[in-house]
């Protein structure tokens, strides 16, 4: 089968593999599920893997299969699989578990090892292929009805970690009210973010780079959230008027945003932080004053990565519930498709070259019935 592979280390090595078909003994005890890839989408890491910043290879190979954003239907399941049947529409997780505690009760998004497994980015072979092999406990059903967005579910399931991270740590409040939220950055994930919020009743402030209207300034107001370019209006200056803000998460991919978000975090508010910011840019901070604040207001910061089983469950469901709340508004940001494996130059072209792009994502093989 084909697959799209790139050699990490290796700038622009994104080239077409030839592997074997995986077969359902690949995963012992009679508990393999064959899922045939339908659809892979690529984000910033893609590009960065693909720029040779980023990705490892599985151990005792030369290469990467890359893609993580995956979505699939069921082929064939082992004799000892209940959960799933030919036909039905699925997502793999990205990260299976190490060894740290964590990992053996199944939060291995939450994993301490200094050595993490992640397919498509890191020691795991990924999704831009024609066919997995998994066990069942990595693998999370899609309703038929949400098959058009289903590829969005991965990237949906990052801010639904980050975001449900937030709702738990403030519980040490006893009680707590959000009222107004901060999205800082509008991409994929600021717009998920976005999402998430104003379907839990938030009043939206969401921060891009560009002056609107655009696509994503569009997206964001379709939502009842309000858009404002960092361009025009800072984040400081903002917050007087759209804060206190009570949640404010970082997606912008530009570190000095996170200390600009401290300053602007409310009394017992919780401030995500979910920019993997793999460069070395250094800035000056008002650090007195940061710190004073968070000490007399109380206030949170904390790190987001990955998402379990449970954050995928929970796109799921929150893609049914906008699929109600908001119709027809996630299939908008599948902006950029490209059919067929070999045509992986094209793909890797437009996600680092389309500037109006939010999801680009590979079509692999047609949805069946
Ligand atoms: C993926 C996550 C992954 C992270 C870091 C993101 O693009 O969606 O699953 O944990 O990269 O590798
Ligand atoms: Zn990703």
């Amino acid at each position: 089968m084909k697959a799209i592979a790139v050699i990490p280390g290796k700038a622009n090595s994104m080239h077409l593999a030839e592997l074997p078909k995986p077969t359902l003994d690949a995963v012992p005890g009679g508990r393999g599920v064959l899922v045939r890839l339908v659809r892979c989408g690529v984000d910033g890491t893609d590009k960065e893997i693909n720029a040779a910043e980023y990705g490892q290879t599985p151990a005792g190979c030369d290469f990467l299969v890359t893609g993580h954003e995956n979505f699939g239907q069921v082929e064939a399941v082992g004799p000892n699989v209940a959960e799933f049947r030919p036909g039905d529409y699925v997502v793999a997780t990205v990260r299976r578990p190490g060894t740290s505690i964590y990992d053996r009760i199944g939060a291995y998004d939450m994993t301490t090892d200094d050595v993490y497994f992640e397919h498509g980015i890191n020691r795991l072979h990924g999704f831009l292929t024609e066919y997995y092999v998994d066990d069942p406990e990595y693998i999370v059903k899609v309703p038929r009805a949400l098959r058009d967005v289903g590829v969005l579910v991965e990237p949906l399931s990052v801010p639904e970690k980050g975001i449900l991270q937030a709702y738990e740590i403030q519980r040490r409040l006893r009680v707590w009210r959000p009222r107004r939220a901060a999205v800082l950055g509008a991409g994929t994930v600021g717009l998920f973010a976005t999402m998430i919020l104003r379907l839990r009743g938030l009043e939206v402030t969401t921060f891009g780079l560009m002056p609107k209207p655009y696509l994503n300034s569009d997206l964001v107001e379709a939502l009842g959230a309000r858009y404002l370019s960092t361009r025009t209006t800072s984040l400081r200056e903002a917050a007087p008027a759209c804060g206190p803000f009570d949640l404010m998460y970082e997606a912008t991919g530009f570190s000095p945003l996170a200390f600009e978000a401290m300053e602007a975090l409310g009394k017992n508010g919780v401030l995500v932080l979910a920019s993997v910011t793999g460069g070395d840019r250094k800035v000056e901070v008002p650090a007195d004053k940061i710190n004073l604040e968070f000490v007399l207001g109380n206030k949170v910061m904390v790190g987001t990565v990955n998402g379990n089983r449970e954050h995928f469950e929970a796109a799921v469901r929150d893609l049914a519930l906008a699929a109600t709340e908001y119709p027809g508004w996630v299939a908008r940001l599948l902006t950029h498709p490209v059919r067929g494996l070999e045509n992986y130059r094209r793909l890797i072209d437009t996600l680092t070259t389309a500037r109006d792009a939010i999801k680009v994502f590979m079509e692999i093989a047609p949805q069946g019935g």
